[in-house]
């Protein structure tokens, strides 16, 4: 019996070295482990009848299966070693990376022209020592147009219609409202002079086209002081014009009407693309129309309980959308509204 156990012993060596051989992945190597020297492996099989032998045949039989584990395991690892580097190729030979190929470009967005220009315009004024005041869109009937002197059924309440959500409230047709609600809550004894200005969304009743959108951009400014004149207003504007459009702008007032301010002025800035001698974009005037300001009313600094007799002050009112357009030479409003990134994306200078 020996004999034969010790034949059968033998061969398990053989077919092992042999399956070792060709085996071609670890999952395969591990396997054969389980499959001959696991609980219900093979060489277990053979072992189990050991205790069937004589005790001088034990030994014996114990001295071929150590020797099946010695070939065996030193089949295995050398395989296995074998297998992993095999397998660390492949695994290298996969992963390997192009450097030639071309890389994948990030697209990066643009702050909106709008934003860029409202910026430069805050910075502009925060450079001359005002502060920016924010107001709501969804505004009251009281500022945005009592308290600016328009009283209910005035006339020129017609040229700036609006959305009403209720008698009271609606959408803020201009940005001069903010006035309003800086004077009131303004300390001139302890805070001294105002200088503010404020930028913002208006929204008007108007049938969209190349100059009008029913949704607009303003910024208000607004200075009060003791003994502000016009004569303030009208340097402070020229700087604006020359940093904003070139240095070599000029300004001119011509009168006008608003009812917050007495007296009115349009402000043209001299033209930028002629230097004044007359071409398409100045419709040959030489001016091009940029904004309204005026000094305020005394009517607009006591209802927000300012003294009059004390304090005067002036007040300008920007397009937002049109400077830009002046600048940029953007020839039609709708462009700022419909997200088109050929058109936005024009505008990458300036960003930071
Ligand atoms: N609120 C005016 C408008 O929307 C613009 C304006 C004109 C504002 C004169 C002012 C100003 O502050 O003084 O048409």
């Amino acid at each position: 019996m020996i004999k034969e156990l010790q034949e059968q012993v033998h061969t398990l060596i053989e077919k092992a070295l042999e399956d070792i051989k060709q085996a071609s992945s670890s999952q395969e190597l591990q396997d054969l482990r389980v499959n001959y020297t696991g609980k219900k492996g093979e060489l277990t099989k053979i072992s189990k009848k050991m205790k069937d032998l004589d005790k001088e045949e034990k030994p014996q039989l114990g001295q071929f299966i150590n020797q099946f584990h010695t070939k065996f395991n030193e089949a295995f690892d050398l395989k296995q070693k074998q297998i992993a580097q095999e397998e660390l190729q492949a695994q290298l030979a996969k992963e390997t990376i192009d450097v030639t190929l071309p890389g994948r470009i990030q697209s990066q967005g643009v702050r909106h022209i709008l934003t860029q220009t409202r910026e430069e315009l805050e910075d502009l004024f925060l450079g001359m020592g005002y502060q920016i005041i924010e107001g709501p869109e969804v505004e009251l009937d009281t500022y945005n147009f009592e308290r600016m002197n328009l009283p209910r059924n005035h006339p020129a309440r017609d040229m700036q219609d609006t959305f009403y959500i209720s008698e009271e409230v609606l959408l803020r047709t201009h940005t001069s409202p903010v006035q309003a609600r800086t004077l009131e809550q303004h300390n001139f004894e302890k805070d001294g002079p105002l200088k503010m200005v404020s930028p913002g969304k208006v929204f008007r009743r108007d049938t969209d086209d190349a100059t009008h959108s029913h949704q607009f951009h303003q910024m208000e400014g607004l200075v009060v002081a003791p003994r502000i004149t016009l004569a303030d207003l009208k340097g402070t504007l020229l700087q604006f014009a020359k940093a904003f459009f070139g240095e070599e702008r000029e300004i001119r007032l011509r009168p006008s009407f608003f009812s917050f301010t007495e007296p009115s002025v349009e402000v043209d800035v001299s033209c930028f693309k002629c230097g004044g001698e007359g071409c398409s974009i100045c419709k040959q005037t030489g001016w091009i129309e940029v904004l309204g300001a005026g000094i305020v009313h005394p009517n607009v600094l006591e209802m927000s309980g300012v003294d009059a007799e004390r304090y005067s002050g002036f007040a300008f009112g920007v397009g937002i959308d049109r400077v830009a357009m002046l600048k940029y030479n953007i020839d039609d409003i709708r462009h700022f509204y419909q997200n088109d990134l050929r058109f936005l994306n024009q505008f990458k200078g300036g960003q930071n």
